[in-house]
C-alpha cells in the first residue's frame, strides 16, 4: 500500500471559487479518488489562503474583521467544493495555530542555518493610511499614453508595461494620497544558497518536462533572494522576535499544506512526522496552476530542504481555463462562479468535460459551450447511460429484477475487464482525456453488442427467455464495468449506480468480478441531457453578477474609507440627474435585476438595476432617484442599459434621496 499526500493550491480567501479554479480541484479530486479506489492510503488536504494586504483592506472596506471575512469565505468555498464532489480529507486555514507553529519552525530553522538576511529597502508608502503600498495599490497616469488611473505594473489602455515609479501623478489606491518613499528593514530568504540543490532537484524527475525550459531561464537570469517580510499593518503572522514585521503571505501559504495535514493527523491515525521528516519515504504531490510554478518549484523545495524537511515527490502544473477560446471575461458572462454554475447545471457535467480535456501537460484548456453540451450528451447520456436504460427494464419485468446466474459467452465482459490496466495507467499518469476515450470506446462496443442482439426483438420471441436474460445481464455487467472506471470522474453518478446495482461500494479491483445471480433495483434516470437554455441562463446570470456587484446597494451607510479620491475634473464628468421612476418591472429570467424606465425631463432612459433584492417594482413607481445620465450604455441580453441609479439603504428598508414633494423635477442637475 502506497502512502500518499496530495494537495491542491490554497484558494485566496478574498474571492469566490470560479470555474477556472475548478479545473485544478476537479483534476486533483479525480486523481485522489482513483488512488483511493486502488486501496492506497491517500490523503487530500487543502486550506484557504487567508493572509495579506488585499484581505486586510477588503475586511476594512466591508467593516468586518479579517477573521470574520475569512470565516465566511471558508464556509462558502467548502460548500462550493462539496457541491462539485471535491472531497478533501481536510480543509483548513492558513490562519491557524498549526500554521503559525510550522511557519515559525521553518523560519527559525532557516534563520539558524544562516539563510535569512536583513536589508534596508526603499518602498512606496501611503502617508495618510500609514502603510507600505504593494505595487497593485498604486495608480496613476500612464507614462506612455497618459491614460488616467492605471495600475503600477502596466496600462490597461495601451498595454505598456513599466514600473510603479514611472507613473505620472501616482496616488495610493487605498487613500488617494500621494505615495512617498520610505525606508524599512526587510527579511530575505537567501534562495541563492540553494542554487546547487535546486539545479539538482529540478532535474530529478519531480517536474513536468515543459517546466525545465522555464527553469533554465530562471537559473540563467540568476536566482534572487526573496523578500519574505512585510511591515505592519498586515494581516498575517509576526516574524519571531519582532512586533511589527510579518511573514509575507507566500511564505506561510505553502506551509499551509503541512498545517492542514497536521490538523488532520490530530483526528486520524496518520503520523505527521512520517510524512514530513527529511527521510520520509511517503509520496507528496502538489497540484498547481502554471502561474505559481516559481513558488512551488524553487522557493518551496528550497525552504523545505533548508528546514530539514522532505521535498515534494512531484509538482503537477496545469494550464489555465479559457471559455469559448478567450480568457474568462466578466462582461461576456464567461467569468462563471462555481455557485452560478451550480444554480443552473449539474456539476457532474463539468467534472466529465474537464476530465475529457485534461492531460498531464501544462496546456490551457478551453471550455467551449457547444462542445460541452455535445460531449456530455453524446458520451454520457447517449452512450453510457443508454446501456442501462435499454436493458434494465427487461430484467425487472421478465426476470424479477435478477441477473442471470451464468453467461454463455463472457468474452466481451472479459475484454472490458482486461481494459482496467490501460485505463488505470491513464488515471495514474493524469491522462484523464485518454482514460475517457478508452472508456467511451468500450461504451461504443457495448452499444454495438446491444444493437446486434436487439433485446427488444428477442423479448417478443417465444422460448427465448434464457437468451434475453443473458443479453441483458451481459449488458448490465458491461455498464457496471464502465461505471467503475468512471467512478473517479463521476462519483455521484457512480453512487446512484451502486444503489441501482445493489452493490454498496466499488473498488478498482471490483472490475475483475461479475455480477451474476444478483438482484438489482429498478432503474431510475441517471443523468439528463444538457439543455443549452441552462447554459444561456448561466451566462446571463454571470453578467448579472457583474451588474449586481457594480450597483448593489451598500449593506450599511459605510463611508467606504477605500475609494480613492477623484479629482474635481473626474467628478465634473459625471452627469447626475434627478430621475422619476415612471415604470419598474421584473425582468424575465433575471434573478437580481429590475428594469426601470426613468424620466429625466422629457428624455426617457431604460436602466437595468441590480436592486431586486431590496425593492419591489410597485414600490418604486412614482419615486424620485438620482441617475448617472451619461454612463456609456451597456448591452445586456435583456436590452440596453442606459445608466445607473443611486439607491441607498440597508436593503429592504429603503432610504429615498428625494421625495416627489420636495420640489425635485425630473432632469434637474445635481451639482
Ligand atoms: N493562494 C494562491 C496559492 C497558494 S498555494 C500555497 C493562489 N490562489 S488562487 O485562488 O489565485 O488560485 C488557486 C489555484 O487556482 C491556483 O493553482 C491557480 O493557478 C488556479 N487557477 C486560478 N484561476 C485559474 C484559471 N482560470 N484556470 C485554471 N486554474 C486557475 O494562487
Ligand atoms: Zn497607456
Amino acid at each position: 500500500m502506497r502512502k500518499i499526500l496530495v494537495t491542491s493550491a490554497l484558494p485566496y480567501a478574498n474571492g469566490s471559487i470560479h470555474i477556472g479554479h475548478l479545473v485544478e480541484y476537479i483534476q486533483t479530486d479525480i486523481w485522489v479518488r482513483y488512488l483511493k479506489m486502488q486501496g492506497h492510503e491517500c490523503t487530500y488536504v487543502c486550506a484557504d489562503d487567508t493572509h495579506g494586504t488585499p484581505i486586510m483592506l477588503r475586511a476594512q472596506k466591508e467593516g468586518v474583521t479579517p477573521e470574520a471575512l475569512i470565516a465566511k469565505s471558508s464556509e462558502e468555498h467548502q460548500t462550493d467544493f462539496a457541491d462539485f464532489g471535491v472531497n478533501f480529507d481536510f480543509f483548513h486555514s492558513t490562519h491557524s495555530s498549526e500554521n503559525q507553529e510550522l511557519s515559525e519552525l521553518v523560519y527559525n530553522r532557516l534563520n539558524d542555518g544562516g539563510h535569512i538576511e536583513k536589508k534596508t529597502i526603499t518602498q512606496a508608502y501611503d502617508p495618510e493610511k500609514e502603510m507600505f503600498l504593494p505595487d497593485r495599490f498604486i495608480k496613476g497616469e500612464c507614462p506612455k499614453c497618459h491614460a488616467k488611473d492605471q495600475y503600477g505594473d502596466g496600462c490597461e489602455v495601451c498595454s505598456a508595461t513599466y514600473s510603479t515609479t514611472d507613473l505620472i501623478n501616482p496616488y495610493s489606491a487605498v487613500s488617494g494620497s500621494k505615495p512617498i518613499e520610505k525606508e524599512s528593514e526587510h527579511y530575505f530568504f537567501k534562495l541563492q544558497d540553494f542554487e546547487a540543490m535546486l539545479k539538482n532537484w529540478t532535474q530529478g524527475g519531480h517536474l513536468q518536462e515543459e517546466m525545465s525550459n522555464k527553469l533554465n531561464e530562471w537559473f540563467e537570469q540568476g536566482l534572487k533572494n526573496w523578500d519574505i517580510s512585510r511591515d505592519a499593518p498586515y494581516f498575517g503572522f509576526n516574524i519571531p522576535g519582532t512586533t511589527d514585521k510579518f511573514f509575507y503571505v507566500w511564505l506561510d501559504a505553502p506551509i499551509g499544506y503541512m498545517a492542514s495535514f497536521k490538523a488532520y493527523c490530530k483526528q486520524s491515525e496518520l503520523s505527521f512526522d512520517d510524512y514530513w521528516n527529511a527521510d520520509s519515504e511517503h509520496e507528496l504531490y502538489h497540484f498547481i496552476g502554471k502561474d505559481i510554478i516559481y513558488f512551488h518549484s524553487l522557493f518551496w523545495p528550497a525552504m523545505l530542504h533548508g528546514a530539514n524537511l522532505r521535498t515534494p515527490t512531484a509538482i503537477f502544473a496545469h494550464g489555465f481555463l479559457t471559455v469559448d477560446g478567450a480568457k474568462m471575461s466578466k462582461s461576456r458572462g464567461t467569468f462563471i462562479k462555481a455557485r452560478t454554475y451550480l444554480d443552473h447545471l449539474n456539476p457532474q457535467y463539468l467534472r466529465y468535460y474537464f476530465a475529457a480535456k485534461l492531460t498531464a501537460k501544462i496546456d490551457d484548456i478551453d471550455l467551449n459551450m457547444e462542445d460541452f453540451a455535445q460531449r456530455v450528451n453524446t458520451d454520457l447520456v447517449n452512450k453510457v447511460v443508454n446501456i442501462a436504460s435499454r436493458c434494465s427494464g427487461f430484467i425487472k419485468k421478465r426476470f424479477d429484477g435478477k441477473l442471470a446466474a451464468s453467461l454463455p459467452d463472457t468474452s466481451l465482459v472479459e475484454e472490458f475487464q482486461a481494459a482496467q490496466s490501460v485505463i488505470a495507467n491513464d488515471f495514474e499518469s493524469r491522462n484523464f482525456s485518454k482514460a475517457c476515450r478508452h472508456i467511451i470506446a468500450l461504451a461504443d462496443k457495448a452499444n454495438q453488442y446491444i444493437d446486434a442482439e436487439k433485446p427488444w426483438v428477442i423479448a417478443k420471441q417465444e422460448g427465448s427467455d434464457e437468451h434475453l436474460h443473458a443479453v441483458c445481464s451481459t449488458a448490465i455487467n458491461l455498464f457496471r464495468l464502465l461505471m467503475i472506471y468512471l467512478k473517479p470522474i463521476l462519483p455521484q453518478m457512480a453512487d446512484n449506480v451502486a444503489t441501482f446495482l445493489n452493490e454498496p461500494t466499488q473498488q478498482w479491483s471490483d472490475s475483475q468480478t461479475m455480477l451474476l445471480d444478483h438482484a438489482i433495483e429498478p432503474y431510475k434516470p441517471l443523468m439528463t441531457r444538457v439543455d443549452t437554455k441552462q447554459i444561456d441562463a448561466m451566462m446571463d446570470a454571470s453578467k448579472e453578477d457583474l451588474v449586481a456587484e457594480n450597483s448593489a446597494p451598500e449593506t450599511e451607510l459605510s463611508k467606504d474609507p477605500l475609494s480613492p479620491e477623484i479629482s474635481f475634473d473626474d467628478f465634473a464628468k459625471i452627469d447626475l440627474r434627478v430621475a422619476k421612476i415612471v415604470d419598474a418591472q421584473h425582468v424575465e429570467g433575471a434573478n437580481k435585476l429590475l428594469q426601470l424606465t426613468l424620466d429625466i425631463g422629457g428624455d426617457s432612459k431604460n436602466v437595468f438595476a441590480g436592486i431586486k433584492s431590496a425593492y419591489a417594482p410597485e414600490d418604486l413607481i412614482g419615486k424620485m432617484t438620482v441617475m448617472v445620465a451619461n454612463l456609456a450604455p451597456r448591452k445586456m441580453r435583456f436590452g440596453l442599459s442606459e445608466g445607473m441609479v443611486l439607491a441607498a439603504g440597508p436593503g429592504k428598508k429603503d432610504l429615498w434621496i428625494l421625495s416627489p414633494d420636495d420640489g425635485a423635477q425630473p432632469g434637474m442637475r445635481i451639482k
